[in-house]
C-alpha cells in the first residue's frame, strides 16, 4: 500500500445526531431558501439546457462526482439514462479528461457547478431523476459544521423533491445516522445506514478509505418528491 494513499478517520467530538438537527431542519422545511443562486451555476445549468438536457430525459445525478470516474462507470451500467456528473472543483473534473464544460462521451456528461445551485434550478425546472448519487460528501465532523452538512443544508429538501432512488456513502458514522434520521424526518420512511459492501460502481475516495481499513456506510432510499411539504 502507498504511504500516501493511506487517509485518517473522520474524527469528531461529535458522537450521535447533532441536537440541533431537528430544528434546522424544520427551519429549512418551513422558509423558502432565498440566497442568491451562484452566478457562474446559473450558466451552468443553462448551457445544459441548451445542449438539449431536460427533465424529460432519464437522468441520474453523480452529485459531487471528483474526478468523474464514478460517472463514467454509472453510464456504462445504465445505458438508457443520461448520467450528470457534478462538482464544483475544476481541477478534479479536468481529470476527465475534458477542458471545457458541459462535457459529454456517450451518456455521461460533466458539469463545473455548485450543487446547491444545481439542485435548486433542477427543481424550479421539474425535473425528477431516476437516480442520485452522492460518494463522499465532506463530512464537516465539526459540531459547528453542522450546517455545512448536505442533511443540515437549506437546500436539502429540494435535494429530496429531486426524487429517484437516492444513495450517500461515507466513511463516518455519524454523518449516516444523520443523513438517514434527515431523510426519515422529511419523507417518512424508515432508511438506516448499512455497511458498504464491495458495490459494482465505485469512486475513487472509496477506494482510499478502503484501503485505509475504515468503515464505509450508505444510506439508500427512495425519494417520492411528492412527500416532501
Ligand atoms: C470527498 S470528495 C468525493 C469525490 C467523489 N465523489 C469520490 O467519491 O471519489 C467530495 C467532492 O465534492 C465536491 N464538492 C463539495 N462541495 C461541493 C459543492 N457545494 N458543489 C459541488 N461540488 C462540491 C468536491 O469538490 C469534491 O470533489
Amino acid at each position: 500500500m502507498v504511504p500516501g494513499n493511506i487517509s485518517r478517520r473522520v474524527e469528531s467530538n461529535q458522537e450521535g445526531v447533532h441536537p440541533r438537527l431537528r430544528s434546522l431542519l424544520d427551519t429549512h422545511l418551513s422558509s423558502p431558501w432565498l440566497q442568491p443562486l451562484h452566478a457562474p451555476s446559473v450558466k451552468a445549468f443553462g448551457a445544459l439546457s441548451e445542449a438539449g438536457v431536460s427533465g424529460r430525459h432519464r437522468i441520474v445525478l453523480d452529485s459531487g462526482c471528483g474526478v468523474g470516474e464514478s460517472t463514467r462507470l454509472m453510464a456504462r451500467a445504465l445505458p438508457d439514462c443520461l448520467v450528470i456528473g457534478i462538482d464544483k472543483s475544476l481541477s478534479r473534473l479536468s481529470r476527465t479528461g475534458a477542458v471545457s464544460f458541459p462535457h459529454r462521451e456517450g451518456n455521461a456528461i460533466w458539469l463545473r457547478a455548485e450543487l446547491s445551485t444545481f439542485w435548486r434550478l433542477a427543481r424550479e425546472a421539474g425535473w425528477r431523476l431516476h437516480g442520485h448519487y452522492l460518494f463522499y460528501p465532506n463530512p464537516w465532523p465539526k459540531p459547528g459544521q453542522l450546517q455545512r452538512r448536505w442533511h443540515a443544508h437549506p437546500v436539502f429538501p429540494d435535494m429530496l423533491r429531486l426524487g429517484g432512488r437516492l444513495e450517500m456513502r461515507c466513511n463516518w458514522e455519524v454523518y449516516a445516522l444523520e443523513f438517514a434520521w434527515a431523510v426519515n424526518r422529511v419523507l417518512g420512511t424508515d432508511a438506516r445506514p448499512e455497511l458498504l459492501g464491495e458495490p459494482a460502481i465505485s469512486s475513487p475516495f472509496e477506494r482510499k478509505y478502503r484501503a485505509s481499513g475504515h468503515a464505509l456506510y450508505s444510506v439508500v432510499v427512495s425519494c417520492d418528491s411528492n412527500a416532501v411539504k
